[in-house]
C-alpha cells in the first residue's frame, strides 16, 4: 500500500479539533485491545469522546477539561517493572474516574487494595454477582453476565472503597468510592457479550460525569462547516473522489461549505465495480451539483498493467499512475479558464508560495480518528496514515490538508453521510481496495477480458447478497478470479474455464475477519447464476479462511 507524503500539514492544533461547546471524556489507552471501541461506544451514548495514549503529560488531560476520565485495560500487570503506572495528580482533577480491567487493578494498586496473579486467568463469558449496586450498577440485575479478559486479579478493595460485584474468579469485580470519585470494573463494558456494559457506561457517563448526551456525529455537520470556511477562506480546494464512503461525505461537507470552490477529481481507472463510476458521477454532478472532472482512465491503467504480475508491483504501478493523472488533473484545473477566473476574480487570498497561481492550494482527505489514533493519537503525531482510497499524493505536491472527518469514527462517517443526503448505496458501500479488482486477479495479469469476467462475477455477488439482506451484515464480500483454468462438462461439451471464488467477511475493523456463513441457497443461486450467464466461468469455490491466519484480499 503507498504512504501518502505528508503535504504541509494544516495549522490546526495536534490534538484533534473539538467543537467548543461540546463536552469531552477522555478514555486513556493502556494499549488494550478494546480501547477504540470503549471510545465509541462513549460517543453512542451521546458523549463525545477522546482516545489518547496514557502517556500524555497530565497538563494536556487537564487542558481538555474533561468530564470524566475513563482508564483502558491493557495487556500488562501491575508487576512488571517497565508497566504503565497511574499518574496520581489524575485523581486529583476533581474528574471521576472509571478503570476498566487493567485500569481498575491500576487505581486498584495504587490506592491499597489487593491484585495478585490468580492461579487461573478468567477469560471470555463470566456469571457477575452483584452484592451491592452502588451508584455505578444502579438498576443492573443481581446476577449478570459479563466479558472478561485478566490474569492478574482484584482481590481487596482499596481502603474507603466498597466492593460491588464478584464473579467466580474474580473475588472484586466491581469497585466504588463515590465520595472520591472512583470506580472500577474488571469486565469489559464495551464488548456486546456484556449485556448491560452500556447501560454501566452511560450510568457513568450521566448519572456519575453529569454528561448531557447530546453529541452525535450528524449534530457536528454545521460545526465542521464553520471550520472549514475558516480554514479555507476563499482558496480553491481540490478532492480525490474515489466512490467510498469517507472522501464522498468529506467533499459533501466541504462542498457544503465553500461551494464551488470546490473541485473534485474522480479517476476511473477501470478497475472499479459495475456501474460504481456512473454512481458516483451521478451522485455528485447531477445530484449534488458538485464541480467534478471525471477522468475516464482505463486505457492508460491497463497499458501500465500489462504484463505486471506481483502484487506489489501491480499495487505501486496504480498508485504512480493515478498520482500522473491526479497531478494531470489538477494542473488542467489551474489552467481552465474558470480556474483562472475564479483566481483573478475573487483574490485568492494567502496563497503559500504563490500557491494560487497553481490553482488549488488545498486538498481534501478523509482521514478518519482510527487513523488518526493509529499514526499515534493526538498527541502530535506528524504522519498521516495513507488514504487507501486515493492512491498515495507525492512529496512535491504542495496542498494543505482540509480532513473534516479527523473526529470520526466510521460508522460516523456514515452517520454524516446520510445526513447529508449521501444516497444509501453510497453510504454503506462496503471498503474497497485503491488498486480495485487488479488485486483480486490473482497471480496473473489483469487484462481487460479478465477484469469484465471478475466484474460481471462480482455484480452477480452482489445483487444476491443484498437480495437477501446481507449486505450491511458484512464487512466485505467480493469475487477473486485466480490465473488458472479447471475443467467441467456443460451441455455435453468439455468447458476450460475460470475459477470464480467467493470471499465474504465479517469483521469489525479489518484487523481480524471470520469467514461469512453465507447460507448454501443463497451460495447456490449465486453459483448457478455465475457459471450459468458468464461463459468464462465453469467452477465457482467459497473461501472460508479467517483472517488471520489468512487476510481479506487474495493478494
Ligand atoms: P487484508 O487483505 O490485509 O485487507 O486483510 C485489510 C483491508 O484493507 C483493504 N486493502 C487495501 N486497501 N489498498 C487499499 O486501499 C490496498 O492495496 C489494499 N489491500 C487491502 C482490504 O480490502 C481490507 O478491507
Amino acid at each position: 500500500m503507498t504512504e501518502l507524503a505528508t503535504v504541509s500539514a494544516p495549522a490546526v492544533e495536534e490534538r484533534i479539533a473539538v467543537p467548543a461547546a461540546t463536552e469531552v471524556v477522555v478514555v486513556l489507552d493502556y494499549g488494550g485491545q478494546y480501547s477504540q471501541l470503549i471510545a465509541r461506544r462513549v460517543r453512542e451514548c451521546g458523549v463525545f469522546s477522546e482516545l489518547i495514549p496514557h502517556h500524555v503529560p497530565l497538563a494536556e488531560i487537564a487542558a481538555r477539561k474533561p468530564r470524566g476520565i475513563i482508564l483502558s485495560g491493557g495487556p500488562a500487570s501491575v508487576y512488571a517493572p517497565d508497566a504503565p503506572h497511574l499518574e496520581r495528580g489524575l485523581l486529583e482533577l476533581g474528574v471521576p474516574v472509571l478503570g476498566i480491567c487493567y485500569g481498575m487493578q491500576l487505581l486498584v494498586h495504587e490506592l491499597g487494595g489487593r491484585v495478585e496473579q490468580a492461579e487461573v486467568g478468567e477469560f471470555g463469558r463470566s456469571d457477575l454477582t452483584v452484592s451491592e449496586h452502588g451508584v455505578l450498577l444502579r438498576d443492573t440485575p443481581r446476577e449478570q453476565t459479563c466479558w472478561m479478559s485478566h490474569r492478574d486479579t482484584v482481590f481487596a478493595a482499596p481502603p474507603g472503597f466498597t466492593a460491588l460485584a464478584s464473579s467466580s474468579a474474580s473475588p472484586v469485580a466491581a469497585v466504588e468510592s463515590v465520595e472520591r470519585g472512583i470506580y472500577g470494573i474488571q469486565f469489559h463494558p464495551e464488548v456486546v457479550h456484556t449485556p448491560y456494559g452500556q447501560q454501566i457506561l452511560g450510568q457513568f457517563l450521566t448519572g456519575v460525569c453529569g454528561c448531557e448526551p447530546t453529541w452525535s456525529a450528524a449534530s457536528i455537520v454545521e460545526e465542521q462547516i464553520a471550520r472549514i470556511r475558516a480554514q479555507v477562506g476563499e482558496g480553491r480546494v481540490i478532492c480525490g473522489l474515489s466512490g467510498g464512503v469517507d472522501s464522498s461525505v468529506a467533499a459533501l461537507l466541504v462542498h457544503r461549505a465553500v461551494g464551488d470552490q470546490l473541485t473534485c477529481v474522480f479517476v476511473d481507472h477501470g478497475l472499479m465495480r459495475k456501474d460504481e463510476g456512473e454512481q458516483v458521477v451521478g451522485a455528485f454532478r447531477d445530484t449534488f451539483k458538485v464541480p467534478l472532472v471525471a477522468v475516464d482512465a482505463e486505457e492508460r491503467f491497463l497499458r501500465r498493467l500489462r504484463g505486471v504480475t506481483d502484487p506489489e508491483a501491480k499495487r505501486k504501478a496504480i498508485g504512480a499512475e493515478f498520482i500522473r493523472v491526479f497531478e494531470e488533473e489538477a494542473a488542467k484545473l489551474a489552467g481552465a479558464p474558470g480556474g483562472s477566473e475564479r483566481r483573478n476574480g475573487e483574490g485568492v487570498r494567502g496563497g503559500a508560495g504563490g500557491a494560487d497561481e497553481e490553482g488549488a492550494r488545498f486538498l481534501v482527505q478523509g482521514t478518519l480518528y482510527s487513523d488518526v489514533i493509529e499514526s499515534g493519537g493526538g498527541t502530535g503525531a506528524a504522519t498521516i496514515k495513507s488514504h487507501h482510497n486515493v492512491g498515495g499524493l507525492p512529496d512535491d505536491l504542495r496542498f494543505e490538508l482540509v480532513e473534516p472527518l479527523r473526529t470520526l469514527f466510521k460508522d460516523e462517517v456514515r452517520a454524516v453521510g446520510a445526513e447529508l443526503g449521501l444516497p444509501e448505496r453510497l453510504v454503506w458501500r462496503q471498503p474497497f481496495p485503491g488498486p480495485g479488482l487488479a488485486i483480486r486477479i490473482v497471480g496473473g495479469e489483469a487484462t481487460k477480458e479478465r477484469l469484465d469476467v471478475l466484474r460481471e462475477a462480482d455484480h452477480i455477488l452482489q445483487e444476491e447478497i443484498r437480495k437477501a439482506g446481507l449486505y450491511r451484515e458484512l464487512w466485505q464480500s467480493f469475487c477473486v478470479l485466480p490465473d488458472i483454468r479447471t475443467v467441467g462438462v456443460q451441455g455435453d461439451e468439455r468447458t476450460y474455464g475460470y475459477v470464480v471464488v467467493i470471499r465474504a467477511v465479517t469483521s469489525d475493523d479489518a484487523m481480524t475477519a471470520d469467514w461469512a456463513r453465507l447460507p448454501y441457497d443463497l451460495l447456490e443461486t449465486i453459483a448457478s447464476r455465475m457459471i450459468g450467464e458468464l461463459r468464462e466461468v465453469n467452477r465457482v469455490v467459497l473461501d472460508i479462511t479467517s483472517k488471520p491466519p489468512g487476510t481479506i484480499e487474495w493478494e
